[in-house]
């Protein structure tokens, strides 16, 4: 394991003289905060939290760290689901929730430009109030930062139309391990100088470098929406629906599937009955445009292939209200099902048309290892989030009754031809099955470059590659989640 240079004293007060006293945390209980994000119930021990506001600083934090062989995990708000901003080995956490100013919006070049710290559903809500739209919306939307979504290649529903956080990322401003600060472009529709260090960047997990600044591209805000709730009596039947969705060549701009053990956690953390909550499953499907006549024959067309694919309605969401209860039993899945026992996620994705296959293949291993598995998500991307659950709140035992049943179900993803993780990151989660779905070759190209931009290895070390991490202080209980 890496050895890293401690936090002492006179390092606090360097750190204090850069941000000021007030934004640099080292005492419990506030330090504790920086020591897990939404992985789990997994706790870290950071030494010393420190919250910059402004790009030279989180330079001048580089370079102090650099120069003493200090670890830095950079964090947004911490929402992150493979543990990317875990300090699993203590160090500094730089976190960059004070750098959140909207700079700049340019409604001639429909571009962006923010801080790392800018919250994703207040730059949607900001851009929507011009007409515009910045689409990815990863559930935690309301609470992420822009940081975050960048490190993580963030997705969520709308991507299935719309695309990841890196279709909207034009270019960065970013600080290196040691200090330096260096800009990848500009407000370019077209730029192909050199390598590609903006997307490098991309789901770089904060590995690389410390993003300072973005620049986003934007859309018009699609004018008209629609949504529809299809239930079934099976899921499998429903899994071949998302098929025959792509086979009518409908565009959806969402097109989600739950499973009825996902429902019912909703219906018991949101304390009421869900819309058909007793369906074996669902497909959650959404039609968008500008063109009212147009998107509302998509819409009789799209019912038309669920009912013909097997489903019982196609209940149309007809008004605001209906509609954002459907998105808030969609959206809240992830902290429902955290709520329901310990778990382990695995974040499955495969080509579309193998979703059918990919849930039998999850309902056999859940079978043969006697586990309850839990699965839903954005099935028009192909990417299922399948949690396996345990009433075991001790972390070692979790393991042994959990791991096996991860391990064959992304065999199971990477064997249809899908990956590890689709849109939740590698981090420190998933690095010990990256080479399920990576070749030894890709690996040490990704090695080479760690070390290129990183050669000290001090910036988020035991994200990404693999390697030996020190176990958490703590897997708190059930509850903590
Ligand atoms: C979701 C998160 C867990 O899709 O990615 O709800
Ligand atoms: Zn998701």
């Amino acid at each position: 394991m890496p050895q890293f240079a401690p936090v002492t004293p006179d390092v606090v007060a360097e750190l204090e003289e850069i941000v000021g006293a007030k934004y640099v945390i080292h005492s419990e209980p506030d330090l504790s905060v920086y020591g897990r994000d939404e992985t789990e119930d997994l706790q870290y021990a950071a030494e010393v939290a420190v919250r910059p506001d402004a790009t030279d600083q989180v330079a001048r934090i580089m370079k102090l760290a650099h120069d003493r062989g200090i670890c830095v995990t950079p964090r947004g708000a911490g929402t992150g689901l493979s543990g990317g901003a875990l300090p699993v080995f203590g160090g500094i956490v730089l976190c960059v929730d004070r750098m959140n100013r909207i700079l700049e919006l340019d409604e001639d070049n429909l571009v962006v430009r923010v801080q790392p710290g800018v919250i994703t559903g207040v730059l949607q809500d900001t851009v929507a109030e011009k007409g515009l739209y910045y689409p990815p919306d990863p559930a935690s939307h309301g609470s992420c930062m822009i940081g975050g979504n960048i490190a993580e290649n963030a997705g969520g529903p709308h991507c299935v139309k719309y695309g990841l956080t890196k279709d909207y990322v034009l270019s960065l401003e970013a600080v290196m391990p040691n200090g330096d600060v260096f800009r990848t472009g500009g407000k370019l529709k077209k730029d192909v100088a050199g390598y590609n260090l903006t997307q490098l960047l991309v789901g770089s997990e904060g590995t690389l470098a410390v993003v300072t600044e973005a620049t986003l591209r934007l859309i018009p805000m699609p004018t008209v929406k629609r949504t529809i709730l299809a239930p079934f009596d099976s899921l499998d039947t429903a899994a071949k629906g998302i098929v025959a969705v792509y086979q009518s060549r409908i565009i959806p701009a969402a097109l989600e599937l739950v499973e009825k053990a996902a429902l019912e956690a909703a219906e018991e953390h949101l304390g009421r009955k869900v819309p058909y909550g007793d369906a074996e499953a669902q497909i959650l499907l959404e039609l968008d445009g500008y063109d009212e006549e147009a998107v509302d024959r998509d819409l009789m067309r799209a019912g038309e292939v669920l009912l013909e694919a097997g489903a019982l309605d196609a209940m149309l969401a007809d008004t605001p209200a209906k509609t954002t209860e459907l998105w808030t039993v969609r959206k809240c899945l992830g902290e429902a099902v955290k709520k329901q026992a310990a778990y382990i996620e695995c974040d499955t994705a495969v080509p579309p048309d193998k979703v059918p296959d990919l849930l039998r293949g999850v309902r056999k291993v859940a079978a043969e290892y006697g586990i309850q598995q839990i699965s839903y998500g954005h099935a028009g991307d192909g990417n299922i989030h399948v949690n396996v659950l345990t009433d075991s709140p001790d972390l070692e035992e979790r393991e042994r009754q959990l791991r096996p049943a991860v391990k064959a179900i992304l065999q199971v993803s990477v064997d249809l031809g899908g990956t590890i993780t689709g849109e939740h990151g590698v981090g420190c989660a998933q690095s010990r099955y990256l080479h399920m779905c990576r070749d030894d070759i890709a690996l040490a190209a990704m090695r080479s470059i760690k070390d290129a931009f990183d050669p000290k290895g001090i910036l988020n070390p035991g994200k990404v590659l693999p390697a030996e991490v020190p176990p958490p202080v703590a897997a708190g209980s059930v509850a903590q989640a």
